[in-house]
C-alpha cells in the first residue's frame, strides 16, 4: 500500500500589500471594523498582468525545490482554483508547460475555498491506487479579480496568493509506517448555493461575474459543518483532538477559526494563523499556511496536522496528515 508522503511545500504571494487603512480611503470601512470582525489587517493583490498561473508556478517551483525533485518526475498536477486564467484550458496545463513537465496529467479542481482539500483528496487517492508517484497539488487564486469593489461586506475579506505541496508515493516501513496523508473527508451541499456564489459565468451570462455572499449564513454553516467533518476525520483514525499537533485551517475569518479551536480544546499555540497578513485567499489559504509553518520549523517531522476548509457550493472537507 502506498501512502502520500509530504515531500515538498511552497508558497507565493504577490508583492503588493494593501492594508485596511488603504481600503478605507476608497470604500466606507475602517481598519477597526475589519480587524474586529475578521482578524484581517492586510492582503496581497496580484499586479496587472500577473495571473493565477504565474502565482501557481512560483509556489510549485518552490515545492519542487524543497523536495529536490525535477519537474519531469511529476506525473500528476492539480490546481485548485476559482479564478483560472481562462475559461479553458485548465490553469494546471499552463503550469505544467511552464514547469517543463511533459508526462502524466494536469487538471483543475473547483471547490472554491475548499478546493485545496478537494485536490489533496484526489491526489491522495491517485497515489493510493498506484496511479501517480509524484503529485503536485497547488491552490492558487487571483480572487481579488472577481470581487465587487462597491460591496464593502465582501471586498475587504479576500486576497491573492498560491501555495503548493508535493506528495510522493512511499511504502513506509518501521517508524515511518504511519507518515503521510492518513485520510481525507469531503462533503458538499448544493442546496446552499445562494449563501456564496459568483453572479456570472460562461454559460449563464457570458461574463465572469462577481462574488455574492450572505456572510451570516456562511458563518453559521462553517461553524457546524467544519466541526462535524473534523469529528469525522478524528474518528476515522481512532484519534482524539488531544492528538492534534497543529490545526491548519482555511483562513476566512479569525472568529470561525477561534470557534473551532475552542470546540476541540486546542491551545492557541497549535493553530497556524496567517489571515492577518493574507486575508482569505480561497483555495490558496491552507497550503500557504502549511508552507509557512513548515518553513519556520513549527511543524516538525512526525507531527499530526489537521487541515480543514469550507466555501461556496457549499463544499467543505478535512484531512489528517502525519508529516
Ligand atoms: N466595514 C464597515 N461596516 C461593514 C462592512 C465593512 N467592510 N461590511 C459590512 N458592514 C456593516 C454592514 O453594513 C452592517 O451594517 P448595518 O448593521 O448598519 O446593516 C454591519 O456591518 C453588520 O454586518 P453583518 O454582515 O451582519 O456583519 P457580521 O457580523 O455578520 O460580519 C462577516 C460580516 C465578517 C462577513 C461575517 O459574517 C463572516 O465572516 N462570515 C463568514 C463569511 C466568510 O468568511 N466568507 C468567506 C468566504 S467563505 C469561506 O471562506 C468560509
Amino acid at each position: 500500500v502506498y501512502r502520500s508522503r509530504l515531500t515538498g511545500w511552497g508558497a507565493y504571494l504577490p508583492a503588493r500589500i494593501v492594508t485596511n487603512d488603504e481600503l478605507a480611503k476608497r470604500i466606507d470601512t475602517t481598519d477597526e471594523w475589519i480587524v474586529q470582525r475578521t482578524g484581517i489587517r492586510q492582503r496581497h493583490i496580484a499586479a496587472e498582468g500577473e495571473f493565477t498561473s504565474d502565482l501557481a508556478l512560483h509556489a510549485a517551483a518552490d515545492a519542487l525545490a524543497k523536495a529536490g525533485k525535477a519537474a519531469d518526475e511529476v506525473d500528476l498536477l492539480i490546481v485548485a482554483t476559482t479564478t483560472p486564467d481562462e475559461t479553458f484550458p485548465s490553469t494546471a496545463t499552463k503550469v505544467q508547460a511552464r514547469l517543463g513537465m511533459t508526462r502524466g496529467a494536469a487538471f483543475d479542481v473547483q471547490a472554491v475555498c475548499a478546493g485545496f482539500i478537494y485536490a489533496l483528496a484526489v491526489a491522495d487517492n491517485f497515489i493510493r491506487a498506484g496511479q501517480a508517484k509524484n503529485a503536485l497539488v497547488i491552490g492558487a487564486e487571483t480572487f481579488t479579480r472577481i470581487l465587487d469593489w462597491e460591496d464593502r461586506a465582501t471586498c475587504v475579506l479576500f486576497g491573492d496568493g498560491a501555495g503548493a505541496v508535493l506528495l510522493t508515493a512511499e511504502q513506509g516501513t518501521g517508524a515511518n509506517t504511519d507518515r503521510g496523508i492518513l485520510s481525507t473527508h469531503l462533503h458538499s451541499d448544493g442546496r446552499e448555493h445562494d449563501a456564496l456564489y459568483v453572479d456570472g459565468g460562461p454559460s449563464m451570462t457570458g461574463t465572469v461575474g462577481q462574488v455574492r455572499m450572505v456572510g451570516r449564513e456562511v458563518y453559521k454553516h462553517a461553524v457546524v459543518k467544519l466541526g462535524t467533518v473534523i469529528e469525522e476525520a478524528l474518528a476515522a483514525n481512532n484519534l482524539t483532538a488531544a492528538d492534534i499537533d497543529w490545526l491548519v485551517p482555511h483562513q476566512a475569518n479569525r472568529r470561525i477559526i477561534d470557534g473551532m479551536r475552542q470546540r476541540f480544546g486546542l491551545p492557541e499555540e497549535k493553530v497556524v494563523l496567517c489571515i492577518d497578513r493574507h486575508a482569505n485567499t480561497s483555495a490558496a489559504s491552507v497550503p500557504l499556511a502549511l508552507a509557512e509553518a513548515m518553513n519556520d520549523g513549527r511543524i516538525q517531522q512526525g507531527d499530526l496536522v489537521l487541515l480543514e476548509a469550507i466555501g461556496g457550493g457549499l463544499a467543505w472537507g478535512a484531512g489528517l496528515l502525519r508529516v
